[in-house]
């Protein structure tokens, strides 16, 4: 850290994402909620041609991808924000909507980007921890707050609050209210189709996890065109490149891949749910493209994750209470998670 260094901002390092090795070869990568599969073949075609446009600047706005948003979720262009990546979506809402001094309000455990951002946009952080099925903390609702973020399926845990229950834990809530969907993919339903009761609802989804592409950085919003606006009103020049607008655009109308991506992960999501609760694992039911489990017999989750990784296997464990008795998995393809069983049986039959 630098003596330049702003004193708000603390001396924290910023948000710490999951290990990327420098080479994908021999590593099992099962700690960054990555896709299983490559993303449809369309989108390097999509990237190709859009590259020889590269000379000029992308639409700000993330046409033709936007438009393409709005009929898919039946809602107007205005009312879709294209960004950077989900995570710019957060970032933008923390840019318009929370003052320096006000609160920000998430539970806990969920995605630990929201503390980040606290103290890079000077705002109080305020979180309420979870009930244990996943439900929102029964004053979540009523505390005042300009802005809370619900994620859903959430992260770490990888439960899922139908809307219906939703809309009832968040009845009242003033402020503008996120819907984190970066998962919802691969749980039953949306809140898209509930935003036309809530125009403080704003509902953020990723290209990053459904459609496999993490490395391209698209994530967007729907929202109400006044909230839509307030967030143009705070973003980059041009947030979303050329490459990565068609990449996404490709990916969206390869509707029949998404569909077979999003079928083998549940598919895989059984199987490892079912495996690791036979070898005595406890596993929270997940809506998400990931477990959160327990090993079995006090073995520490940490040792767990050190030991898997000897083997070049990686999985997450999020090293801080309440959240450090337990390992993160990402559902990977049936290879992986042979590898992967394999080496946790070898585990316990270590200790056994
Ligand atoms: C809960 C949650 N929200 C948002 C994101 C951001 O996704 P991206 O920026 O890759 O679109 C992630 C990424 O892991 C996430 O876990």
């Amino acid at each position: 850290m630098s003596r330049f260094r702003r004193v708000s901002l603390g001396s924290g390092s910023g948000y710490v994402p999951g290990e990327q090795p420098a080479s994908d070869d021999e590593w099992v990568k099962l700690n960054t909620n990555e896709a299983p599969l490559p993303p449809s073949p369309r989108v390097a075609a999509a990237v190709r041609d859009a590259a020889a446009a590269l000379r000029l600047y992308p639409d700000p706005f993330g046409e033709p991808l936007r438009s393409a948003l709005a009929r898919h979720h039946s809602v107007e262009p205005d009312q879709i924000f294209v960004a950077n990546g989900g995570d710019q979506v957060i970032d933008c809402c923390y840019r318009a909507f929370a003052e320096p001094g006000s609160t920000v309000l998430h539970p806990v455990p969920t995605y630990t980007l929201f503390p980040v951002l606290a103290r890079v946009f000077s705002v109080r952080d305020l979180s309420m921890p979870l009930q244990r099925d996943g439900a929102l903390h029964a004053g979540f609702a009523s505390v005042p707050a300009v802005l809370r973020f619900v994620v859903n399926p959430n992260s770490p845990t990888g439960q899922w609050i139908a809307p219906d229950r939703l809309e009832r834990q968040l009845d009242g809530a003033a402020g503008v209210v996120v819907i984190d969907e970066a998962y919802c993919d691969f749980a039953p339903d949306s809140c898209v189709s509930r935003l036309t009761s809530h125009d403080n609802w704003i509902v953020l989804r990723s290209f990053s996890k459904s459609h496999a592409l993490a490395g391209l950085r698209v994530g967007y919003a729907v929202a109400s065109r006044e909230l839509v606006a307030d967030l143009h009103a705070v973003q980059d020049s041009y947030p979303v490149d050329r490459c990565a607008l068609a990449g996404a655009l490709a990916a969206l109308q390869d509707a029949g891949y998404h569909q077979r991506l999003v079928a083998t992960v549940r598919e895989q999501r059984t199987r490892l749910v079912d495996a690791l609760c036979a070898l005595g694992w406890d596993v929270l039911p997940s809506e998400a493209n990931f477990v959160f489990a327990r090993p079995p017999e006090d073995r520490s989750a940490k040792d767990v994750a050190r030991k898997l990784r000897d083997q070049r296997i990686l999985v997450r464990h999020l090293d801080a209470p309440p959240v450090d008795g337990r390992l993160r998995i990402t559902v990977g393809d049936a290879v992986s998670l042979d590898r992967l069983l394999r080496a946790v049986q070898r585990l316990g039959v270590a200790t056994g």
